[in-house]
């Protein structure tokens, strides 16, 4: 892109510099003809022309160098057209250029100097300052041209905003070389969150640099630690500017240039006495904004140019063979959100950062969870590359104007983000090339094979199931098997965290660091195709604060898998039955656990469109996120009604001893007011800190009986669990203890609905009444295996099949 021309350096260092003059530097007016000159004699300030005698403009050049020389025009728009003007400074400190008493151009400063005098500068920087105060570049002066640049940079000029003084200084090009008229070509800073500059044509973006990266512009690699240049870049709350400093006395500048539409640079040359071409901006190809479309990424020395970012494809695949490519490139499979993840891409200037977001406090790991949380970002990488990297940007929606530097140091490394599939199978393609380069080439042919081989069985079993009609409006995630065995460690015994009538659950991390419990549902379990399926229409469109959320399936061979939102707080039995665990749920947790279960069967049973029946409400089914919020979890033996439809009958029982009411456990009668029963149990179970169902010796202990033995002799606050004695408050237990034996009374139309339960938690004005004895689960005593006791082990949910 750019041309370096080192040698030009060693030709071009200019040591002739005038010795110091009568200085004529200083002014308080200046009429055509006369001329000031910098103390150094470089620059000269006077009303010149540009070819064309009747338009004379107030202006600054080099005083000694025969073209090009202009650096500073004043009134490019509005030239003079004979020699009647003048250009005063006024009292309060502002130049005034007047030509037959019209206003031409005129400065302006925010304060009223007390003593003003013009000065022009050996840097080229025409300034109004205070004359007493001592003439040290870098103050604060009441006006400065390098504040209003023209076509030219010069060195020390700030690009930029001042965002105290809201002054946003910009390069605006020449609209022709004899022509000062502002063209419409310019170079400016845009603050987007990641500022950055571009060059813009109207308004139009035609080449970007590239945002600051600590070290260089993103667009710039050959912008590096030098002996002839400083640059210096700087953002933060009073101002976004850019600059450039001269470590040697080279004559350089930089010029925007509306004919080229580029922004050379050129350096003097005393040996030829003239500016040498030194390098341009855009330079090639793929300097040019957004050649390649969105989503690709442009390398000059590749062929085509154009190419789509990993995991994604041509939007119209006809146009991308063609050479013209800018329609860019779209996802090949869609996000999943919360399973997706990362790969990296080295060696890039990074994309356009209008739809950015920076946060500068984090690290990158951070960075990607942050990322990763969030649907809509797309990419990360380092705010700031310097040292071993620092900094957060996070870029949403489309990544435009990526260029893929030749050498991966020149540019940076980016993170995109890529749904579970996409990354599989970059993983597959990396271990694929690992095993080609390793192992002799037999053993890849071998490999190849096998793949093969998988690929197909994979393809028919999808075949297969896609077949199954049920199958087909799933509107989740399917996730690859493959991805699951390696997030679960090929579920290894150590990543089981459960065991339930279905199956077993793991815990797993997934590529991209998410961490996910898989339901594995034994492949002789009871949970047939139908079930599965069921389950998975249902709880992926069932969404509340206290469910469990439900983020992919795999449905591949015999397997069927669920996976869900990791809760590191595990269940809530794993507290409530244990007398250590127990002492971290005081009576406010254990209250606003329960309210947060009461919430999240109420919108099963209410609010749902699909009014759901849980059917297996227990203690091991509710999960506990990092905060302690509760999440009703397992919806398989869910069962969905109509609005009308709000009983059934099922020959199929499903559900937990101890948890099931009367109607339910004996008839296979279930609705909404069964779950209420299980609710009212779970309640219990939580004031009291036991099994609603165990052994205590060679007898079977019933809570719900015990405690309604216990309110009946006005003594319920006996059962509370000692873990939360000191916290509890009596009328507050008390009153819940009265709401759950409402919930568990024998006859379903007694007990209240989920709605009631929630007002009646929610005010204590609310009268109770009085409940009824509540209903008891005598039959079928002898099919539960093994009662377990009053703490430890989990209750295993139970298939009856009652002969109908
Ligand atoms: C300058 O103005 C004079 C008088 O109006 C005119 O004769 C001449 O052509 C003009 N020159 C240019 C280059 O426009
Ligand atoms: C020069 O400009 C002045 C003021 O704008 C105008 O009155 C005058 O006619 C112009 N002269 C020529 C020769 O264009
Ligand atoms: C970038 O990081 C370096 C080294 O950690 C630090 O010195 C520098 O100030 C940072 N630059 C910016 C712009 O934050
Ligand atoms: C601008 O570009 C044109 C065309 O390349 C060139 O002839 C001209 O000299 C350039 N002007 C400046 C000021 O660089
Ligand atoms: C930024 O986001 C807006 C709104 O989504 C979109 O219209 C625009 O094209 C995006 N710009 C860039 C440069 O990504
Ligand atoms: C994602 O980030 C964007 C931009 O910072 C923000 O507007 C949006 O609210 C975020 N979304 C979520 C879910 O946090």
């Amino acid at each position: 892109m750019s041309i370096i021309v080192y040698t030009l350096f060693v030709s071009s260092l200019v040591v002739s510099i005038a010795a110091d003059t009568p200085s004529n530097s200083q002014f308080q007016s200046l009429s055509p003809g006369e001329t000031i000159v910098s103390p150094r004699g470089i620059f000269e300030l006077g009303f010149f022309n540009l070819g064309n005698p009747n338009k004379s403009y107030l202006a600054i050049r080099y005083k000694s160098y025969p073209d090009q020389t202009f650096v500073w025009v004043a009134n490019g728009a509005n030239p003079i057209n004979d020699s009647s003007a003048i250009l005063k400074l006024n009292s309060p400190g502002s130049l005034v250029l007047t030509h037959y008493n019209n206003h031409v151009w005129s400065t302006s400063s925010p304060k009223e100097a007390m003593n003003p005098v013009a000065e022009l500068l050996d840097s080229g920087n025409l300034v109004i300052r205070e004359k007493n105060e001592a003439k040290l570049e870098g103050k604060e002066y009441l006006w400065q041209s390098f504040d209003y640049p023209s076509n030219t940079m010069l060195a020390g000029m700030k690009i930029g905003w001042d965002l105290k003084r809201k002054i946003n200084r910009r390069l605006i090009a020449w609209k022709s070389d004899d022509d000062p008229t502002p063209g419409d070509l310019s170079w400016i800073i845009v603050l987007h969150p990641y500022p950055e500059i571009y060059m813009m044509s109207g308004t139009k973006k035609h080449h970007r640099l590239g945002p600051w990266n600590g070290l260089r512009f993103s667009g710039m690699p050959e912008m590096k630690p030098n002996p002839v240049f400083n640059y210096k870049f700087v953002s933060n709350k009073d101002e976004v500017t850019y600059m450039w400093t001269l470590q040697t006395s080279l004559i350089t500048k930089v010029v925007l240039n509306q004919t080229s539409q580029q922004r050379p640079r050129y350096v003097w040359s005393e040996a030829t006495r003239s500016w040498n071409f030194y390098s341009t901006m855009p330079g090639e190809y793929c300097d040019y904004y957004g050649v390649c479309g969105a989503n690709s990424f442009c390398s000059s020395t590749a062929s085509p140019m154009c190419d789509c970012l990993k995991g994604f494809k041509p939007k119209s695949p006809e146009k991308w063979n063609s050479m013209y490519r800018t329609e860019g490139c779209r996802l090949k499979s869609p996000l999943t959100c919360m399973l997706d993840g990362f790969v990296h891409v080295d060696g890039l200037k990074v994309p356009d950062t209008t739809n950015t977001s920076v946060d500068e406090s984090i690290d990158l790991e951070k960075c990607r969870t942050k990322c990763l949380n969030n649907c809509s970002c797309m990419a990360y990488t380092n705010s700031n590359i310097s040292g071993s990297g620092s900094g957060c940007v996070m870029w949403f929606g489309d990544l435009l104007d990526i260029k893929l530097y030749p050498a991966p140091e020149s540019g940076q490394r980016l993170y995109i983000r890529l749904p579970p599939s996409e990354l599989d199978s970059i993983r597959h393609k990396v271990s694929k090339i690992m095993y080609a380069t390793s192992v002799a080439a037999a053993i890849g042919v071998i490999l190849a094979i096998y793949f093969l081989y998988r690929r197909k069985i994979y393809e028919k079993s999808m075949a297969e199931y896609n077949n199954e009609s049920y199958v087909n409006d799933l509107d989740l995630p399917l996730l690859d098997l493959s991805i699951i065995i390696v997030a679960t460690n090929k579920f290894s015994e150590g990543n089981k965290i459960g065991e339930g009538g279905f199956g077993s659950v793991y815990w797993g991390k997934l590529a991209s660091g998410l961490e996910i419990a898989v339901k594995r549902l034994s492949k002789n379990s009871d949970q047939g195709m139908s079930e599965f399926v069921n389950e998975v229409k249902l709880i992926a469109r069932v969404q509340h604060r206290n469910l469990v959320k439900l983020l992919g399936c795999c449905i591949q061979k015999k397997e069927k898998m669920l996976v869900y939102e990791y809760m590191v707080n595990g269940s809530l039995d794993y507290f409530i039955f244990d007398s250590t665990k127990g002492k971290l749920l005081d009576w406010p947790k254990r209250f606003h656990i329960i309210c947060g279960i009461a919430r999240g069967l109420m919108y099963l049973h209410q609010d749902s469109r699909l009014r759901i029946v849980h059917r297996d409400l227990k203690a091991s089914n509710v999960l506990l996120d990092d905060t302690l919020n509760p999440k009703i979890s397992d919806f398989g033996v869910a069962k969905t009604f109509g609005e009308e439809n709000i009983e059934g009958n099922t020959n199929r029982i499903v559900g937990t001893y101890g948890y099931m009411a009367p109607e339910y456990a004996i008839d296979g009668q279930f609705s909404i007011k069964s779950d209420v029963f299980s609710f009212g149990v779970l309640l219990l179970e939580i004031i009291c800190g036991k099994k609603s169902r165990c052994s205590s010796g060679k007898q079977i202990v019933h809570l719900v009986d015990h405690v309604w033995t216990l309110w009946k002799k006005d003594m319920a606050l006996q059962i509370v669990d000692p873990n939360m004695e000191d916290s509890c408050i009596a009328s507050e237990v008390l009153r819940c203890i009265h709401i759950g034996l409402l919930c568990v009374q024998q006859y379903p139309e007694d007990r209240p609905t989920m709605t009631s339960v929630v007002l009646l938690l929610g005010s204590d004005e609310v009268q109770l009444d009085e409940p009824k004895e509540p209903g008891h689960f005598v039959k079928k005593e002898s099919i539960e295996a093994n009662s377990s006791s009053c703490s430890s082990t989990n209750a295993m949910s139970i298939t009856l099949l009652t002969a109908r």
